[in-house]
C-alpha cells in the first residue's frame, strides 16, 4: 500500500454505512439542498466585489466575466454531480479523490479545500462584521475602531476588508459614510481628514462565527431551517433590485460595453474581462458544499445533482441579471466601493430609497448564511479524513444526540474565529478562490480517469459529453487560477508544503487503508 493506493467505491459506501457509535442523521431534502447551495454562494462575491472587478478590470463587460466564470463552475459542478451521485459521502472531493487518484492526491485535495471552507468563513465573517458594525453606526450605534478590526495588515490586490480603518477623531469610532468600512481606500480616508487606525480584533465577527457554529453543534437539521429563512429574505432583495432596478437603467452607461485596454494585461479591454472573471469567481464559491451534506440527505443519489446544479443555476442567472443592472443605473467608475450594490440602487434616485436600507439587510444576511454553509461544509471533510486515519480520530467524533460532527464543528469553528479576529482578509480571500479551483480541476480529471478506468460504475446522474465538458472545466478552471496573481500561487505552495508535512508525519502512518 502507497501514496497512490485507492479506495474501491464499494470499500468508501460500506465504510460510511458500518461502523459503531452514532451517525449522521439523514434529514435534508432536495429542496434544502438547493437552498444550502444558494445560501453559500450569494454572498461577499455580489455584494461587495462585483462594483470593484467593473471599476477595476472590466467595465460593463463583467457580465460577460461573470459568463465565463458561471460557464467554468458549471462544467465543475456537471463533474461534481456524477461524483455525488456515484459517491455519496461527506468527503465530498476529498473522497473522489481517494476513490480516483489515490490517497495522496486525496490528501492534498482535502488539506486544499480547508482554504476553500474553513478561509472562506473567516472572510466572509470579516465582510459581514464591516456590513453590520456600519449598520449599528447607521442606528447611532458606533462601536470602538479597537474591536472591529484585525491587528494584522496586508495589501491583497482585491481587498476585501484592510486592517486600516478610518477612525473619526471626535468620537473614537469608525468613521463611514455608508455601508462599509471596508475597505475603506487609505487615500480617501486621508483626504477625509480621518485618522488612521489598527484594530484589535474584530469580535463582530468572531461572536458572529461562534454563534453559527453552536447551531451547527445542536442539528444540521435546525441549520438548514435558518439557512432556509436568509436563503428566502436574500434572493427575495435580490430580485427587488433586478425587478426595480431595471426601470433604472440607462443604457449610455453600457458604452463602451468592454473599455479599450489601458496597456497591461487586465487593465480593461478583453484581458480585463478574464482577469475580473479569476476575481469574481469567488462569487460562485460555494454550491460543491452541498456535496459535503451527502450523508445527511434523504435520497442522496438523485438530490445531491439538483441541490449542485440547481443552486448554480439560479445564482447565476442573478448574477449575471444583477450586473446587467448595477453597470446599467450607475457608471463603472463608480462602483468602486465596499457596497457597489447600495451605490447602484443610490443613483436611481429617491424613489429608490427605500430598497437601499433592504440592500443592506439582504447583505448582513446573505453573507451569514454563506459562513453558515462554509462552517456546515468543513467538518464534514475533516470526519471523513478521520474515518480514514488521515486525521485524528477526534475529527470523527459524532454527538450521540444531535447526531452531528460536534468535535470536528467546534474545532473549525474555534480556529475560523480566531482567523476572522486577528487576519486581514485581502489575502484570505485570493487563497479561497485558488483552492477552490485547484480542487475543481481535480474532481474534473478524477470524473476522466473514472470513466476511463471503471466505465462499468452505476452512475446515477452522468456529466454530459464526457470528455468535452471536464476538459473545458479544467481548461476554463486552470486559466482563472491562472488569472489570480502570483503571489497568490505563493501563498497556494507555501499552505500545500505545510500539508505534505502533516502527511508524511501523521496521516501515512494512521491511515486506515494502509494498515488493512
Ligand atoms: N460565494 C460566496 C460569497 O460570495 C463565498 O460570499
Amino acid at each position: 500500500m502507497g501514496l497512490w493506493s485507492k479506495k474501491s467505491i464499494t470499500q468508501l459506501m460500506q465504510e460510511s454505512e458500518g461502523g459503531s457509535g452514532p451517525t449522521l442523521r439523514r434529514t435534508l431534502s432536495g429542496s434544502n439542498l438547493v437552498l444550502l447551495g444558494i445560501g453559500a454562494i450569494i454572498g461577499a462575491g455580489i455584494f461587495v466585489l462585483t462594483g470593484q472587478a467593473a471599476a477595476q478590470y472590466a467595465g460593463p463587460g463583467i457580465v460577460i466575466s461573470f459568463v465565463i466564470a458561471g460557464l467554468g463552475c458549471l462544467f465543475a459542478g456537471l463533474c461534481y454531480a456524477e461524483f455525488a451521485s456515484m459517491i455519496p459521502i461527506a468527503g465530498s472531493a476529498y473522497t473522489y479523490g481517494y476513490a480516483t487518484l489515490g490517497e495522496f492526491i486525496a490528501w492534498i485535495i482535502g488539506w486544499d479545500l480547508i482554504l476553500e471552507y474553513l478561509f472562506a468563513a473567516s472572510t466572509v465573517a470579516v465582510g459581514w462584521s464591516g456590513y453590520f458594525t456600519a449598520f449599528l453606526t447607521e442606528l447611532g450605534v458606533t462601536l470602538p475602531a479597537a474591536l472591529v478590526g484585525a491587528p494584522l495588515s496586508v495589501e491583497g490586490t482585491h481587498t476585501l476588508v484592510r486592517s486600516q480603518i478610518c477612525v473619526d477623531p471626535a468620537t473614537g469610532g469608525l468613521a463611514v459614510d455608508a455601508l462599509s468600512r471596508t475597505p475603506v481606500r487609505l487615500e480617501d480616508c486621508v483626504a477625509g481628514g480621518f485618522q488612521i487606525g489598527h484594530g484589535i480584533l474584530n469580535v463582530p465577527a468572531m461572536l458572529l462565527v461562534i454563534a453559527l457554529t453552536a447551531l451547527l453543534v445542536v442539528g444540521i437539521k435546525e441549520s438548514a431551517r435558518f439557512n432556509n429563512l436568509v436563503v428566502i429574505i436574500k434572493v427575495a432583495i435580490v430580485l427587488l433590485v433586478i425587478g426595480f432596478g431595471i426601470k433604472y437603467i440607462d443604457t449610455a452607461n453600457w458604452s463602451p460595453f468592454i473599455p479599450a485596454n489601458l496597456g497591461e494585461f487586465g487593465q480593461f479591454g478583453w484581458s480585463g474581462v478574464f482577469r475580473a472573471s479569476g476575481v469574481i469567481f469567488f462569487a460562485y464559491i460555494g454550491f460543491d458544499a452541498v456535496s459535503t451534506a451527502a450523508q445527511e440527505a434523504r435520497n442522496p443519489q438523485r438530490d445531491l445533482p439538483i441541490g449542485i446544479l440547481g443552486s448554480l443555476a439560479v445564482c447565476t442567472f442573478l448574477y449575471i441579471a444583477m450586473s446587467l443592472v448595477m453597470t446599467g443605473i450607475a457608471n463603472y467608475t463608480e462602483l468602486g466601493v465596499p457596497h457597489p450594490v447600495f451605490v447602484a440602487i443610490q443613483k436611481a434616485g429617491p424613489a429608490l430609497a427605500w430598497l437601499g436600507y433592504l440592500v443592506n439587510i439582504g447583505a448582513i444576511a446573505g453573507l451569514a448564511s454563506v459562513v453558515l454553509v462554509m462552517l456546515m461544509g468543513q467538518p464534514r471533510i475533516f470526519y471523513s479524513m478521520a474515518r480514514d486515519g488521515l486525521l485524528p480520530p477526534v475529527f470523527g467524533r459524532v454527538h450521540p444526540k444531535f447526531q452531528t460532527p460536534y468535535l470536528a464543528t467546534i474545532i473549525t469553528g474555534s480556529v475560523a474565529a480566531l482567523v476572522a479576529g486577528f487576519f486581514p482578509i485581502g489575502l484570505l480571500g485570493e487563497l479561497v478562490s485558488i483552492g477552490t479551483l485547484l480542487a475543481f480541476v481535480i474532481v474534473s480529471a478524477g470524473i476522466l480517469v473514472l470513466r476511463y478506468r471503471s466505465p462499468e460504475l452505476h452512475r446515477p446522474f452522468r456529466t454530459p459529453l464526457v470528455p468535452l465538458v471536464p476538459v473545458l472545466s479544467i481548461l476554463i478552471c486552470g486559466l482563472m487560477m491562472y488569472w489570480l496573481p502570483a503571489d497568490t500561487w505563493l501563498r497556494l505552495i507555501i499552505w500545500m508544503v505545510i500539508g505534505l508535512a502533516i502527511y508524511f508525519l501523521y496521516g501515512r502512518y494512521h491511515s486506515r487503508l494502509a494498515r488493512e
